[in-house]
């Protein structure tokens, strides 16, 4: 029997790709026409602000600011392999239907479209706490006790820190842009692992996302295990208010939210099968990687599986050094100097788990280990 290709199918689906592709470009031509855009008009700005000052002072005009490093030819070429590799890998993983091919295109464009302007009216305060040098500042109607000490700061610059409405609002598209819109395609990079690792999840699985921030994980991890029970903590009340909103209409189970400190997780020993993890760790100070690693490990059964993500570190991406090791100063990171140097895998084995296997897809690190019995 002669079997004649499906033309239609083959053309429809490398349609698709394309689509996939120049959406994925568009963003990252975006994201970096911001970041260039807002660097030299902030840079202006502030001055603009700082002869302004030292005029009415009456000191001598001079401006110490410290200016963005430019990347060089190299790494910029290295960056953009790497992301086309991982576009090539996300489709793949599509096409091999780990997720439906509908989670390539779920960009949330009406938040776009609302909350791009009010990224732009966030910059003046952001440059001029930027001048000040201050990076811990909050609203005094913020409620900051109860918080440990490490978390009270302004991540990335954000106004208030993680703890408003408005940043737990501005938060997904802010990082899509820093990432020039490779974000959620790094997110999604968990469900590869957890699959290798742990076989397909059924509705018996629970799988916990810790710091699940504004749910953009948990939408992903529902939709391509529709069946499985998901939960999430955040520390942050108004992130968990968000990721609400984000979770509610999705078909399935409600994913389960609830506030917790990661270093003392509310929950049994061995409640869940799976433990996962998105761009917490370099948030957070050694002491509190560890606690929560040593948290994660006691929630989830023996033989359970653990998967972190977040940035690379300089030993597995060290020809991106130039790359990350301004990243701390330019986005208020203080604690990821030390997690780009970190051992999480000794981490892990000091929390009696086993590192099954390291990944690296373009900025993120992807750490799988699995509980031993
Ligand atoms: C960079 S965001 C990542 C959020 C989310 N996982 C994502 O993929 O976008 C870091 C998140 O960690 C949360 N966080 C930081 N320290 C925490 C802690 N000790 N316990 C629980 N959540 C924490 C913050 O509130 C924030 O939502």
């Amino acid at each position: 029997m002669q079997v004649v290709p499906d033309f239609s199918a083959i053309a429809s689906n490398s349609f698709e790709k394309n689509a996939y592709q120049a959406l994925h470009w568009g963003k990252n031509f975006f994201g970096v026409a911001h970041k260039l855009t807002s660097n030299r008009v902030g840079t202006a700005v502030n001055d603009v602000r700082t002869l302004a000052e030292q005029l009415l002072e009456g000191t001598p005009p001079s401006l110490r600011q410290q200016r963005a490093q430019k990347l060089d030819d190299r790494t910029l070429q290295l960056v953009k392999e790497r992301f086309e590799a991982v576009l090539e890998v996300d489709w793949q993983d599509a096409e091999a239907g780990l997720y439906p091919k509908s989670l390539l295109f779920d960009n949330p464009w009406q938040d776009f479209f609302r909350y791009y302007p009010q990224v732009w009216w966030e910059l003046p305060g952001i440059w001029d706490r930027v001048r000040r040098k201050q990076y811990q500042e909050f609203d005094p109607a913020i409620d900051t006790d109860n918080y440990p000490k490490y978390y009270l700061q302004n991540f990335h610059h954000q106004t208030n820190g993680y703890l408003s409405d408005r940043s737990a609002e501005l938060y997904d598209l802010q990082v899509e842009l820093v990432f020039g819109g490779s974000a959620n395609i790094m997110r999604r990079r968990i469900i590869r692992p957890i699959i290798d690792a742990a076989g397909y999840p059924d509705k018996s699985t629970r799988i916990l996302d810790i710091a699940c921030g504004t749910g953009r994980t948990l939408r992903m991890l529902r939709s391509a295990f529709p069946e499985v029970q998901l939960y999430g903590t955040d520390l942050s009340p108004t992130y968990l208010r968000k990721a609400n909103q984000l979770l509610i209409d999705l078909p399935g189970e409600l994913p389960q939210l609830l506030q917790a400190n990661a270093e003392s997780l509310p929950y049994a020993d061995a409640t869940f099968d799976i433990a996962t993890s998105v761009f917490l760790f370099h948030e957070l100070p050694g002491e509190a990687r560890q606690n929560v690693i040593d948290e994660a490990a006691r929630v989830i059964k023996p033989g359970g599986i653990v998967v972190i993500c977040d940035s690379i570190q300089l030993a597995d991406s060290e020809e991106l050094g130039p790359a990350i090791d301004s990243f701390d100063k330019v986005y208020h990171e203080p604690y990821y100097r030390d997690y780009i140097r970190d051992d999480l895998g000794q981490r892990l084995r000091a929390a009696d788990c086993k590192v099954l296997d390291v990944q690296v897809h373009l900025w993120s690190r992807y750490t799988v280990a699995c509980k031993l019995a």
